[in-house]
Formats: C-alpha cells, structure tokens, sequence
C-alpha cells in the first residue's frame, strides 16, 4: 500500500504533483480554494467560469501549470450538495481521486478533502474515511497479468491536509486505524481473489499461520487432527475433494484474561462446485469466492494485531472444497458432525456451507466465547433479497446485531436484519433425522440461519451472509472488481467501539 501522512499546511505551498481541492455544488470553493485563488490571480475563476464544472458528485476537472504556484495540477473534484456530504462519500471522492490521479503519472498529491464538513463527523473520522478511500480505491488483483512494457506511472505518496494543528494527534491515530483496517480488508481480497487451484484449504491455513503477534496463537489442523477431533460435518462435506480439509483456529489475547472472548467464524469453501447436486456452470468460476466469510475472519485479525486491540478474540474457519469425486457426500445421507445430538440429513449437497458452519459454530460454541459473529457466502437467496448493497443479518444476540447496524451504518459496510420467528425452524424438519440441510424455496437465507442456530447454543449471536456483497463483477465505489473485503470494516467498527 502507498504512503498516506496527515499534515497541516498551507495550499499555496505545496510542492507536490498534485493537489486536490474540493468544489461544493454552485461551484463554491472550500477555505483551502480560495487561498489558492488568492494566490494565483484569474487562473481558477477563468476556468470555472469556462468549464461546464457544476460541482456534482465525483466529477473532476484539472488545471495544469496555474501561475503563482509550484504545484503541476490542481485537480478540482464536484463534491455535490454539501448538506448531503456524509463520510462514505468522503470515501468514494478519495478512492475517485487517487485512482485517477494514479492514471495520470502524478506521484505525490496532497488531498484538500477533510475541510469539508460532514455532519456529526470529527476530522479524525474524516481523515480516516479519506485514507480508507484511497488505500481501498487503489486496490488492484492484476498478478496474474503480464503487462507488456507499457510505462507504469504510479502514485507513490499522499498527504492528507487538514485545516489545523490541533487535529494533527487525533488524526494521526485515525490515519493508523485506516491503515490497519484497509490492509486487513485488501488482505481478505487477496485471499478471495486469488483462484481455487491456489487458494485451497491448505493455502488459507499457511495464510492464517503466517500471522504473527505475540498475543496470537494459530492452531491449524489437519484432517488427522481434524478426525481426532470429530469435526465430522466438515468430513462428509470433504470427501468427494481430492485437498484434504483444514480447520484453522487462532487466538488472540489482547484483552484480560478474565474476558470471553468474541468468536468469529467464517466459511471457507476454496471452492463451490455444488458437490452431487452439481451447480449450472454458468458463473461457477465465481464459487472460488465462496471462501469470503473465512477471508473477513482473517482480514478482521490481521487488523486487529496490527492495532494490538485490547480485545480477546478467537476465531474459527472450517475449509474445503465441494466437489463431486467418487467418494463424495450424497442427497440422502446422515451425517453427525461435532454435535453429537443433531443428526443432518443431506438433501442436497449444495447447502454445505451450513454443514461445515455447523461443526464450527458448536466447536466455537464449546470455548465459551461472550458472543458469536459468524460471515458466510451462505446462500443465493440473499443475493436475490439484498443485491450487493447489504450483507444480511440474522441471530439471537440482540444487543449484538444492534450495534453491528450502528457499525454497518457508520462504515457503510452495511447490514440488513431478517427475521428469524421460530415458525420458520419448521422448514427444517427432516422425516429421517433431527434436521435437513435445506428448508424450501421459501426464505432460503433465514432457513439456512435456522439450520446454524441449532449449534449456537444460547451464546448472543449474529450471523452475517455475506453471498451479495462478498464479491462484485462490476466493481464498487471503492473496490476493484473481484473480492471486496466486505465484513472487515464492520468488524473492526464494531470492536473499537466495544472498547468505549
Ligand atoms: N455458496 C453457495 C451460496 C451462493 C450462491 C453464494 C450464489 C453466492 C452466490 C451455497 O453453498 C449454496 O449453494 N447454497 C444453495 C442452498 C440451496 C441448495 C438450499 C443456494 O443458495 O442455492
Ligand atoms: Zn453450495
Ligand atoms: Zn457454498
């Protein structure tokens, strides 16, 4: 990731490639603007007047070589209506910029941008929005393509101005915040991004090991300890794989010791074919993201060591892959996992997901953690529900899903709740067994967290699905396309703000 600083100074002075200055909607200049026209005499004013530059949202002009100055471009980015300024948006106007100054050669730029107010937001907040923006906006997966001797311009170093010294500290702890969670979200978009033939159940537990603090303990098993252990669901599901499982467990005592910890679990399907009940082949290749929910869980603990939060947190990731080899799990098949008084019984080898999650949940379940936060590409359903826009929330801790909307809306990784009324359990009744892994065409994605709040116990629980917002072809705001990371914000969010 490049180089962010936060400093206070003065736009007339800079020296950079490129500075980068709001204008409000009217085309009205913030403090900042208006020194440098004073500055530079009629550069700024002729060239508005010149432009067809409204000041709508995310449109920007630049300004080349403006006299009085030692700064090559002046780059004027539309914030639209002021009032409707939040710090999302103060996100995507910094990802919007960086990537286009990133386009454009210039290699160190200042960003005018926390000096625009933002309702209810200190500059701190704003300072963290815009850095957030910038490391995320600049995301790229393009390992795997050969560029073919075209030169690389790329921004190496922004500085992120604010009005006055007395913000410096605070902003500072709010640019390392920034730092810590972008790297933690562009972690889990490597992670998901990376193919099945290279992330596979072995991959993420080397990932996960490769972790280090020395609060953090990572215990990866393989499928010998994975057959000690009797984590039987997450069995069935790998046998028709030819890559032995992993179930990966790290442990992070930031906190006291007297404190549970937070549990987080997250699906790790290396890759999705559907198992016996195959899946149409059109978007499969899109399965190999059907890890993101183990991706977050990892995103989330690489922030939260970087920034040594006093927190205690265990977190737990069945892997496999879901295929259709000769020896594979079937429609009809019981199984009995870590819980030894639930039978499954398989209809459908598809809705494995809850299967794996089943073993870890009641294996989280059985540490005795204060609370359980689950994210899984779980089913299809919430992608018809919730399109990309939300991650569907589900669960029995209701304190805990209350604060994780507070976070949801704050970071705008945001979460949507669904009911869970017990009428809805029915759907799972099996003839044969305790339960069936799939409920009807009804309410898949609640009768699938139905299926899950069988092995929470009574712990406070929520439960992310991740499937819309995991991943997105066309790209977002603030994504590349591919793996957006989602769940990482809204966790970290949510764990500082616990601390308070
Ligand atoms: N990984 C899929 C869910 C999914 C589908 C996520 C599409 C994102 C996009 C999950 O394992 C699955 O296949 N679920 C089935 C459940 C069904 C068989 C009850 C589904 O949603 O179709
Ligand atoms: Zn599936
Ligand atoms: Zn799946």
């Amino acid at each position: 990731m490049i180089t962010i600083s936060v400093k206070a100074g003065h736009v007339h002075k800079q020296r950079d490639d490129a500075i980068v200055l709001p204008l409000m909607d009217g085309r009205k200049l913030t403090d900042s603007g208006k020194a440098l026209q004073q500055a530079t005499g009629k550069a700024i004013p002729s060239f508005l007047r010149k432009q067809d530059l409204t000041g709508s949202f995310g449109k920007s002009r630049t300004l080349y070589n403006v006299a009085g100055i030692f700064t090559q471009r002046v780059m004027l980015l539309g914030t639209g209506d002021t009032k409707k300024l939040t710090l999302h948006k103060l996100r995507v106007l910094a990802a919007k910029a960086a990537r286009k100054l990133d386009a454009s050669g210039a290699r160190e730029v200042s960003l005018f941008l926390p000096e625009l107010s933002v309702r209810g937001a200190s500059v701190a907040d704003k300072v963290q929005a815009v850095a957030e923006g910038v490391w995320l906006g600049l995301y790229r997966f393009d390992k795997y393509q050969h560029h073919s001797g075209e030169a690389i311009h790329r921004l190496q170093s922004v500085a992120i101005m604010i009005a006055s010294r007395r913000d410096l500290d605070d902003s500072r702890t709010a640019l390392a915040r920034a730092r810590a969670i972008a790297a933690g979200t562009n972690f889990a978009r490597d992670l998901a991004n990376e193919p099945g033939n290279i992330c596979t159940p072995e991959y993420l537990g080397d990932q996960a090991a490769a972790l280090s603090h020395p609060q953090l303990n990572v215990t990866v098993m393989d499928k010998q300890a994975i057959e000690q252990a009797g984590l039987n669901a997450l069995l069935a599901v790998n046998q028709g794989s030819a890559k032995e499982p992993r179930f990966i467990v790290l442990d992070y005592k930031g906190g006291s010791k007297a404190d549970a910890p937070v549990a987080l679990v997250g699906k790790g399907l290396t890759f999705d074919a559907g198992g016996i009940s195959l899946k149409p082949g059109p978007q499969m290749e899109e399965m190999k993201f059907d890890m993101c929910g183990a991706a977050a869980v990892l995103g989330v603990f690489k922030a939260v060591t970087a920034l040594s939060l006093p927190v205690n947190l265990l977190g737990v990731i069945p892997s496999t892959e879901n295929l259709l080899g000769a020896s594979a799990y079937k429609p009809g098949d019981i199984i009995t996992g870590y819980k030894k008084d639930i039978s499954i019984e398989v209809q459908n080898t598809d809705a494995e997901g809850r299967i794996i999650l089943s073993d870890a949940l009641s294996y989280a379940a059985a540490q005795q953690p204060a609370e359980i936060i689950d994210f899984a590409t779980l089913t299809g359903a919430c992608v018809i529900a919730l399109g990309a826009h939300a991650s569907g929330l589900m669960g029995s801790g209701e304190k805990l899903k209350q604060a994780l909307k507070i976070s949801g809306e704050f970071t705008y990784d945001r979460v949507w709740e669904l009911p869970m009324h017990e009428e809805y359990q029915e759907q799972i009744k099996s003839d044969i067994a305790d339960i069936r892994n799939i409920g009807g065409r009804e309410a898949g994605t609640i009768t699938a967290a139905c299926f899950l709040s069988r092995f929470v116990g009574d712990i406070p629980w929520a439960h992310l699905d991740i499937a819309g917002t995991a991943w997105n072809m066309k790209g977002t705001d603030i994504s590349a396309k591919g793996a957006t990371g989602a769940g990482v914000r809204l966790l970290l969010d949510y764990l500082i703000r616990k601390q308070h």
